[in-house]
């Protein structure tokens, strides 16, 4: 691994990642690996608040992977496990509870969104709320503090709780002296606000996504439906209202930006082209990507391998740190 900063970004296992997931902070991971030691690990920790079902747990896990493995990393700098499979993890999670004030906790965007729409519905604010959403936080800057990160490269969405770790961390070394470095968050601009096919906001929640694995008839079918207004090919139109452009910006150059927005003003264009021109750019960018993906989940073995290979490693500078937390601590 190259000397310098130490970035790292975990991937939740929720599933079918979509363009949003890897806009947001997989590629930032991914082109800081190519200079950087990079960790990204599968945060499956993180979905048992919600997932309820060890096998979909298991399954999910294997799809981040292999997404993770498909894009173009460079391995040599990259450091890549399965959360779960590094004990030190949960035991910092407890440690760092006793210097977490509930308040942070209470604050937390997440936590805050399901006691507003418990209010909203009527219904006791901390309804359907376990321990493990509410503490979604410790767990989270437990995973960033135990490897001494620098930078945590992350979606809009996850700033917050990358400033909570940094909190905590400072908490801890006000206590117990200078055990953890303060990590910063690093968000991609205009990352948060990908549109998905009906021009909201790219989200599982609003069922509007364009999976990022999707076969190609799929991937053409989702990108043909993207939700347009009526003017007809002649009229000139806005690149900067429409989803088609806007997802277009983030898989060409510069100059091929530059050209499909001219043809958005110009007129002459009509929703139909722009779209099959959306799809051949994203497709030549997924293409190789999707190839390598299918291979991987056809071949799993390949996928536990790997997980393998970086638990030891992990394991072993996880362990380090938690000896040293236990002896600020206990002595
Ligand atoms: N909470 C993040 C998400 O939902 C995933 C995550 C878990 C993470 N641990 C992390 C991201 C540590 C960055 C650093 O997307």
């Amino acid at each position: 691994m190259s000397e310098g900063k130490l970035y790292l970004t975990g991937l939740k296992p929720t599933g079918e990642l979509h363009f949003g997931n890897y806009i947001g902070a997989l590629r930032q991971a991914c082109i800081a690996s190519q200079e950087n030691k990079t960790i990204i690990f599968v945060a499956d920790l993180h979905a048992l608040n919600a997932v309820r079902d060890a096998k979909t747990v298991r399954e999910n896990s294997y799809k981040a992977a292999a997404v993770i493995m498909s894009l173009g990393f460079n391995m040599d700098n990259v450091l890549l496990f399965r959360q779960s499979d590094i004990d030190s993890v949960y035991k910092l999670t407890e440690l760092l509870m006793n210097v977490t004030p509930k308040g942070l906790m209470d604050r937390a965007h997440s936590y805050k969104a399901t006691v507003d729409k418990n209010t909203a519905a009527g219904l006791d604010v901390d309804a359907g709320v376990n321990m493990g959403l509410y503490t979604y936080p410790i767990l989270m800057a437990a995973d960033i503090l135990l490897y001494d990160t620098d930078i945590v490269p992350v979606g809009a969405d996850q700033k917050q709780h990358v400033e909570f770790a940094r909190d905590i961390a400072g908490h801890f070394n006000a206590i117990y002296g200078n055990v953890f470095k303060l990590p910063e968050p690093q968000i991609i601009e205009n990352a948060g606000i990908l549109p998905g096919l009906d021009g909201r906001k790219m989200s599982k929640s609003y069922d509007n996504v364009i999976p990022l694995m999707a076969p190609e008839s799929e991937l053409k079918k989702k990108i043909m439906r993207i939700v347009t207004d009526s003017k007809t090919p002649e009229e000139p139109k806005d690149p900067e209202t429409s989803a088609i452009f806007q997802i277009y910006r983030h898989f060409a150059t510069m100059d091929e930006i530059a050209t499909f927005a001219e043809k958005f003003r110009a007129g002459g264009m009509g929703y139909g082209t722009a779209k099959t021109i959306l799809f051949e750019k994203v497709n030549s960018v997924l293409k190789p990507m999707r190839e390598r993906y299918e291979h991987l989940m056809a071949n799993p073995q390949e996928i536990d391998a790997a997980f393998a290979k970086g638990a030891e490693i992990a394991r072993k500078i996880a362990d380090r740190k938690i000896a040293k937390v236990k002896k600020a601590m206990l002595g």
